[in-house]
This record gives structure tokens, C-alpha cells and sequence, in this order.
């Protein structure tokens, strides 16, 4: 054993210790390289980023901004050359462009046209090729073949499965209801076991305008409009982005369908660059965090997937056939399936419930006339189904033995008396994780159990109820776990997005490594951790397990208030931090850092 870990654990690195400041930092012992930040050039005539002069068509090949999801697929057999596929969740105008400050979200003053295609040109994707060097440091290879830009503003998307065509797809952009310009939101993902890429939509309702406002200025939903209840249950127009103003697409007064439009999981073949990415219906519409996949014990291609609003669900999806060699029959797996909700029971039995048109409820006196409803309105039809609500769905990792992690974020809202056995906390500020067991460690079985692996927050704290193994050191809990990843040895690693709730901890954001088995069950160690007012997004480890990838996402913006002398709402001109240029001239940048062992070998073995 090296360092000072307890015996029992797997996780084989000296902790590091909690804090807040400027910087991030690893545990002793690591590299952690800045490999891309918002604005790099990804392609060979991509110009230099000159913040300053920003421009749309210069942002559609450069990085975009909240790097969020990060995939990677070898290109060679050693995996020393590969795909980077990153997800760009969102975007923070008041730290990206110069002026504007946080935006009145009912006027938008300074925006103007062009900021607005800059901000949805900094959204969607990323394909980058990376490669070691001779020194085995890892690389961008600016020229890379593969390499792409994905964004809401101009790249060309299909829509398949159970709703593809439906009249409540249909605009006047596209009539057939198999089309759409982009992908938004993109929070999570998921890589398929034959290498293509899943970007999860999940705040889609955000980007939607109406100028049909009350008299406090919030939107009004015409009762007598087809789409009013599903507008309700999804929060359509959220009207945080002005593109409505710019955009039809983004208006629910010209395109009352656009909305339906997103929402869903999206495939995207990164080694073909001028694939069109697909979106999948079968997978259902809601705020997806994320779309991991794994392969059932049967050979079925099986993907969990969270709902991250309060209240809401966990899926899964489960394909009819099964995953083989043959890489176009696999991408159809995706359109043919059952998506199922979960519905956890109080003594500890976790069933999976078929969303399935004229089964149940599903009939058309409840507004499902086809499975294309069903799939458009997935949260409806698992409210009829009796799925459990729960704290906040984000993401949700299988393991190849049948098992998965849960990530509930944490759910404020919730009071004592919409307890239920798995979301047990009232005003939930911190969150806990959840593990389910397969039946028959098979994960397209129909039930299974579940149990809580830890609750998150402040051990020492009574009033706060968490739950840790008593092995875990004041470095190790955390709150709010998010995004999570299974690394080549099966150990479970979490990062943390506690939002403008991170003050009630005084931590920074980071990375932890959280023991899932014997003794040592529910420990959790400090790894690494974000510079102040970032989130946590990734991890992905390579196959090899030497090289992990993380995402720092909105540096300099998260309730950074009252600890460290950070004031709160980062402006461009005085933001918390300038990470990672630490450059006067240079606004905070969200950047993926790649960690690797010094002296090479697997991270934390
Ligand atoms: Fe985009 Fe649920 O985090
Ligand atoms: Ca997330
Ligand atoms: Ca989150
Ligand atoms: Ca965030």
C-alpha cells in the first residue's frame, strides 16, 4: 500500500485536503494538465481566441464554453491517441462578455444578435483528437481529421424512434417532424459499447420565449392549447436565454412545437465527422443528466438515466435486440426498445415500470394517443405509472455486475411529509446516492434492490443526518453528488455540483473516490478539487485507468459570497477567478484538466 489509506481501501493515493481558493489541485503525487479551454482552436484554420473580438463563426471551431461530459475512444491499439468527446452544457454571459454583468432575465439589455450566436455557438459539442507526445504528455491535435463542433446554431440533427414524424414534432422549418437545427443543454452523456457518443438534453425549457407575459411578467400558457399540460410539467418557457428574440425556433408564439424538439438523447458518431447526430425518441423526453450505457448479461444494450428536477424520476432503457459487431445494427438498438421508470419500494425492492402506450393508464383518455406521445411526454406518463419522486435524479453509472449508482443532487423542497424510503431527508441540502442490485446481476431484469450507499453532508453535524462510513476524514464527505464514473478496477468515483449551496459546506467542488464494498463501504476521499465557483463534470477514465479526465465547469460563478474574501456574482471585469490563465486580459475559462500518475501506472492503484 503506498501513501497513508487504510488498509481496507482500494483507492491508493495520499487524500488531499478540502479548501476553497484560485486554483485547483490533485493529490499529491499527480498531474493535473490543463489540456482545453473555452476558445481554443480545434481546427487547423481555426483563429487564436481573442476574447475581446469574439466572433460566431470563429467560436463553431474553437471550444466551447461549461465543458461538462467528457468521453474518449482510442484511435489506436496502446490508447495513446484518441477522441475527446465533450459536452457544452451552458453558458455564463457575465463572465464570458464584457459589460454585461449578470442579465435582467426579462430584458436582456446588451444583448445583442451577435452575442446571442456567440452564446449558442459556445453550446452543444466538442471532437477532439488528443495524442501523448514523446514524453507521454498528452496533447490536442489541432488537425485532427475527426475533429468537430457540434452546436445549437447550425448543425443539422434527425429525430428517430417512436415519435419521429409526429404531428407534435412538426414546425414550419420542418413539416415532416423528423428534423432539427442543434443540440442544447447538453449536461451528462454516455459512450455506447460500440463507441459512438451520448449527449444528454436537460434544461431545454430555459432557452424558450414568449412575449405572452402576465402582469408580474411570467409566461402564460393558452389552457386550451394542446401542448399547455406538457408545457406545464416541463416548465416550458423557462426564457433564461434571449434567443426567442432572435430565433423562431426558440419562440413557443411562432413554433409551439420547437420545444418538443428537445429534451431527448442524442447520438453522435464521432468518427465520422460529417455524421448527422440522431435524436433518439425511444430514450424519452425529460431533463436528461445523463445516458450511460452498459451491456445486460442477456446482451442487451441497457442505459440509466436521471431526470434532474425535484420530484422527478429515474430510467432506465433497455434495447429489443442485441448489442453484436456489426456497428450500424447496434446504432438501430437505440430506436427499438423499453423505456422503463423506477418506482422504489419501502422495503427496499426497486421495480422498473414499462412506459408502454395502451398499457395502464397510457390510453388516450389520459392524452396518449400513440407511443409518440408517451415518449414526448415521458414525465406525465410516469406520474400515471406511480413512479417514486426523488431528490433530484442526476447522474447514474451501471457497473457490468449489475449494479448502479445513483446520484441524488440534493431537493430543498422536500418536507416531512413527502418522505419516502429512498429520499429520507426533509429540506435535503446535500444529497445521497443511491445503489441498485439487478436481479440476477442482470440490468435489463424488471426489478431488483436498493439501498443507500451514503448520505451526504457534514458528519459532525447531528442536524444534518448524514450517512458515511466513519473511516471517511473531514476532507472526505462531501454534498452533492452529480456526475460519478466506474473506473477499469469497478470503484466508484464522484464529483460534486453543490451550486450557490456550497458556502453551507465552505468546500470547493471536486472529485472523490467513494469505496462501494467490505469494510470500507461508504468512505469517500478527497482527490481533487475545482478553483472557487466551478463545478465538478466529467470524470472519465480511459480503459487503461492511467489517464482520467475532468471537467471544471463555470470557474468564478457559483455563490462565490462570503468565505476567502470572494464576493458574490462574477462580473467579466472582476470575476473570483481568473483560472486558468491567471491572465489579467482573460476572463475565467471552463477548461478539462487530464490527470495522470507521475511516473506513470493507474490512478490511485
Ligand atoms: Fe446539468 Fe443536472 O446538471
Ligand atoms: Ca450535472
Ligand atoms: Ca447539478
Ligand atoms: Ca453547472
Amino acid at each position: 500500500h503506498q501513501g497513508n489509506a487504510a488498509p481496507a481501501s482500494r483507492y491508493r493515493f495520499d487524500e488531499l485536503a478540502w479548501g476553497n481558493d484560485e486554483t485547483h489541485h490533485v493529490a499529491d503525487g499527480y498531474d493535473a494538465q490543463v489540456l482545453l479551454r473555452w476558445g481554443d482552436p480545434i481546427t487547423a484554420d481555426a483563429p487564436e481566441f481573442d476574447v475581446m473580438n469574439q466572433t460566431a463563426a470563429a467560436q463553431l471551431k474553437q471550444f466551447g464554453y461549461n465543458n461538462d461530459y467528457v468521453g474518449f475512444v482510442p484511435l489506436n491499439d496502446d490508447g495513446t491517441r484518441g477522441l475527446l468527446c465533450v459536452n457544452h452544457e451552458y453558458t455564463n454571459e457575465e463572465v464570458m462578455f464584457p459589460g454585461l454583468g449578470r442579465q435582467d432575465r426579462a430584458g436582456f439589455s446588451g444583448m445583442t444578435p451577435e452575442l446571442i450566436d456567440i452564446e449558442m455557438a459556445a453550446h452543444g459539442g466538442s471532437v477532439v483528437e488528443i495524442a501523448k507526445d514523446a514524453s507521454g504528455v498528452w496533447q490536442v491535435v489541432r488537425d485532427g481529421k475527426m475533429n468537430r463542433r457540434i452546436s445549437p446554431l447550425d448543425t443539422a440533427m434527425t429525430i428517430d424512434g417512436p415519435a419521429a414524424g409526429h404531428a407534435r414534432l412538426q414546425t414550419n422549418d420542418d413539416p415532416t417532424g423528423t428534423k432539427v437545427i442543434g443540440t442544447l443543454n447538453n449536461c451528462a452523456g454516455g459512450m455506447t459499447p460500440w463507441g459512438t457518443w451520448l449527449m444528454a438534453e436537460e434544461n431545454f425549457h430555459g432557452y424558450y420565449w414568449t412575449d405572452n407575459l402576465d402582469a408580474d411578467g411570467k409566461p402564460v400558457i393558452d389552457p386550451t392549447s394542446r401542448e399547455a399540460a406538457s408545457q406545464k410539467r416541463y416548465g416550458v418557457p423557462g426564457m433564461w436565454y434571449a434567443w426567442g428574440q432572435k430565433y423562431d425556433r426558440f419562440n413557443i408564439d411562432k413554433e409551439p412545437h420547437a420545444p418538443n424538439k428537445f429534451g431527448w438523447v442524442v447520438e453522435v458518431d464521432p468518427m465520422d465527422p460529417t455524421s448527422t447526430p440522431i435524436k433518439h425518441t425511444a430514450l424519452g423526453r425529460f431533463r436528461h443528466e445523463g445516458a450511460e450505457t452498459t451491456v445486460s448479461s442477456d446482451g442487451r444494450l441497457v442505459i440509466y438515466m436521471g431526470d434532474d428536477n425535484r420530484f422527478d424520476y429515474q430510467y432506465k432503457y433497455v434495447s429489443g435486440g442485441k448489442v453484436s459487431g456489426d456497428r450500424a445494427a447496434n446504432s438501430k438498438l437505440l430506436s427499438d426498445g423499453t423505456l422503463y421508470v423506477a418506482r422504489f419500494e419501502e422495503d427496499g425492492t426497486v421495480l422498473w415500470l414499462p412506459l408502454i402506450h395502451g398499457a395502464g393508464p397510457l390510453t388516450a383518455e389520459n392524452g396518449f394517443n400513440d407511443q409518440g406521445d408517451v415518449m414526448i411526454d415521458t414525465r406525465i406518463a410516469a406520474d400515471l405509472l406511480g413512479a417514486t419522486p426523488m431528490d433530484r435524479p442526476e447522474d447514474a453509472q451501471p457497473r457490468g455486475d449489475g449494479t448502479a449508482y445513483i446520484m441524488l443532487t440534493n431537493n430543498t423542497k422536500r418536507g416531512e411529509d413527502d418522505l419516502n424510503a429512498a429520499n429520507p431527508r426533509a429540506k435535503s441540502s446535500f444529497g445521497h446516492i443511491i445503489e441498485i442490485k439487478e436481479q440476477g446481476g442482470n440490468h435489463a431484469a424488471t426489478m431488483g434492490t436498493w439501498s443507500i450507499l451514503v448520505k451526504c453532508g457534514d458528519p459532525s453535524l447531528a442536524e444534518v443526518g448524514a450517512q458515511w462510513n466513519p473511516d471517511t476524514s473531514e476532507n472526505g464527505w462531501f454534498g452533492s453528488p452529480d456526475n460519478c464514473a466506474i473506473d477499469a478496477d469497478g470503484r466508484l468515483w464522484v464529483s460534486t455540483d453543490q451550486g450557490g449551496s456550497w458556502a453551507k459546506t465552505g468546500k470547493s467542488d471536486g472529485l472523490y473516490a467513494v469505496e462501494t464494498e467490505g469494510d470500507a463501504r461508504g468512505t469517500s476521499k478527497l482527490f481533487f478539487r475545482c478553483p472557487v465557483g466551478g463545478e465538478m463534470c466529467g470524470p472519465y477514465f480511459t480503459d487503461d485507468g492511467e489517464t482520467l479526465f475532468v471537467a471544471v465547469q463555470h470557474p468564478g460563478t457559483d455563490g462565490t459570497k462570503n468565505l476567502a474574501g470572494f464576493e458574490r456574482n462574477s462580473t467579466f471585469e472582476d470575476p473570483a477567478t481568473r483560472w486558468p490563465d491567471f491572465d489579467p486580459a482573460m476572463p475565467p475559462r471552463p477548461a478539462v484538466v487530464v490527470i495522470t500518475k507521475q511516473g506513470g501506472g493507474k490512478i490511485a492503484v
